[in-house]
């Protein structure tokens, strides 16, 4: 039974009893709706938070000295040929095949900027199948399952806004052939906006304004959740990490497991080259001996454009945001084991809507408050022996972000069949050069999810499809 008392005076010592100032105008179910909301902040967070940020008005720039490119595992021509590939390949299959590894999708984001009413994971992207971010997921953990004869379990975490819609979704399409017990929902923490003096803001007189803790909240998600517990008992140890946004990933990669865990790695991340020194991506730094990620807004102006002797980007490798992470670090993080694992936030100015002094609307024109985010990459510096992998672009990395122009439905749809493409000519397929571009087909999942899966399935079939217009390979 949450206190009325006991909480409002815990307010009151941190000054922010404004948030009960409606409180004799609420009926019962909006006070109780209140408490439970004002229970679930960790006010002593936010103090320091606004200590941090606001108070202290402290701008950690970043010293440009110690700052130098991030060491990477190259990627080889030929994979096949490389000892080190081979052997780490072998690694991952067996971690994989033992059941060690959980899937991981960090799908709390709403599609705002893609202009899409719903969570982004039901976006659909399929060029001919129009299936959804979630089923092509689903699929690829589907095949995993078939090739390593195990049952990956998946954690998706979703926020307050769409987790109901998002087991909906679920639900309606029976997971996508996926054992409904093996998918979990991780419901991500919020947190309070805050406005420019420190305050707590109210949404309206029985609602604090709360936001998402960023995705580097999901270390506390699958904490809090109980995911951590559950993967012990499933003896998982080992958590392939993902965007909700982007459909060509490898969700479960052997190599890139097996290369974690045979640099006994906390966390490691994937990189591609960055297209250009403008490209919106995080970029994988070395900043005093710590492998770190600087967000691409963040990027000292003086680093970003800086090149080698050969003409190539100095800062070149470029954050796609999938990782391996092992279980026990993303605990001690979610815990907050110790004050070495506490992960920052990172402030942003937003515009939010609140209520006046005289209780009625207000929808600002300018950033009137302050949200705070946590960045799953944030846990880098303090991870022992992070490694980063280089991928490739085109067979990795083709998000969807934006309704129109780069990252976006078209350029993710055009990468899609570009790689399919690819994967034909290396099995012999002909194609007319100038048609390419217009036929438009699709391989799913469970088709193949790889050069090597496809190259395998190709061969095998005795009665090899004609590629034409409105092909769907299934199965
Ligand atoms: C992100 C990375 C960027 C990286 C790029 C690669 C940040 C700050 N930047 O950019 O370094 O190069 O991806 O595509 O992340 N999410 C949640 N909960 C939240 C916030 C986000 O689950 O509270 C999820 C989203 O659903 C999405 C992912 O995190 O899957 C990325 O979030 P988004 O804000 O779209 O990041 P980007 O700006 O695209």
């Amino acid at each position: 039974m949450l206190d009325y008392n006991t909480i409002k005076e815990k307010y009151s010592e941190e000054n922010q009893s404004h948030v009960f100032q409606y409180w004799d105008e609420l009926s019962s179910p909006l006070r109780e709706k209140l408490l439970l909301q004002a229970s679930e902040i960790d006010l002593n967070e936010v103090s320091q938070l606004i200590d941090e940020h606001i108070t202290c008005e402290e701008t950690h720039s970043l010293e440009l000295s110690k700052i130098k490119p991030a060491q990477f595992i190259p990627r080889p021509d030929k994979i096949e040929a490389d000892k080190s590939w081979k052997s780490a390949i072998e690694y991952g299959i067996e971690a994989i095949s033992a059941g060690r590894v959980a899937a991981f999708t960090v799908a709390g984001g709403q599609g705002t900027r893609l202009g899409f009413d719903g969570p982004k994971g039901t976006f659909p992207v399929g060029i001919v199948s129009d299936k959804t971010l979630f089923q092509i997921f689903s699929e690829k953990i589907l095949a995993a399952n078939r090739r390593y004869n195990c049952s990956i379990p998946w954690f998706i975490m979703t926020s307050h806004a769409n987790n109901n819609q998002t087991v909906d979704f679920f639900e309606k399409n029976n997971y996508f052939g996926l054992n409904k017990n093996t998918v979990n929902f991780v419901i991500q923490g919020r947190m309070p906006s805050v406005d420019k003096n420190g305050k707590i803001m109210l949404q309206n007189k029985s609602t604090i304004s709360m936001s998402p803790d960023g995705h580097g909240g999901s270390f506390r998600a699958l904490c809090r959740s109980g995911a951590i517990k559950q993967m012990e008992d499933l003896n998982c140890d080992i958590i392939s990490y993902f965007q909700v946004d982007n459909p060509i990933v490898h969700c479960i990669d052997p190599a890139f497991i097996g290369f974690h865990l045979i640099n006994n790695s906390d966390m490691s991340s994937k990189m591609v080259k960055k297209v250009d020194a403008s490209e919106k991506v995080g970029i994988f730094t070395d900043i005093d001996n710590r492998t770190s990620v600087i967000e691409y807004s963040d990027m000292p102006d003086a680093l970003i454009n800086e090149r080698d002797n050969s003409g190539e980007l100095l800062y070149q490798a470029g954050s796609i945001a999938i990782h391996i992470i092992s279980r026990d670090f993303a605990k001690k993080i979610g815990h907050g084991d110790s004050e070495i694992f506490r992960m920052p936030f990172h402030r942003a100015d937003k515009k939010i809507n609140t209520i006046a002094a005289d209780g009625s609307d207000y929808k600002p024109k300018q950033p009137n408050g302050i949200k705070f985010e946590m960045f799953v990459f944030d846990a880098l510096p303090i991870a022992k022996n992070p490694i980063v992998l280089e991928t490739l672009r085109q067979d990795e990395f083709s998000p969807v972000k934006n309704a129109e122009g780069s990252d976006s439905l078209k350029t993710c749809q055009e990468d899609q069949l570009k790689q399919w493409i690819a994967w034909l000519k290396s099995v012999g397929v002909n194609f007319h050069e100038n048609e390419d571009t217009k036929i438009k087909f699709e391989i799913s999942p469970l088709f193949a999810d790889s050069f090597s899966s496809f190259k395998t399935k190709w061969e095998s079939l005795l009665n090899k499809p004609e590629i034409v217009d409105g092909l769907y390979l299934e199965n």
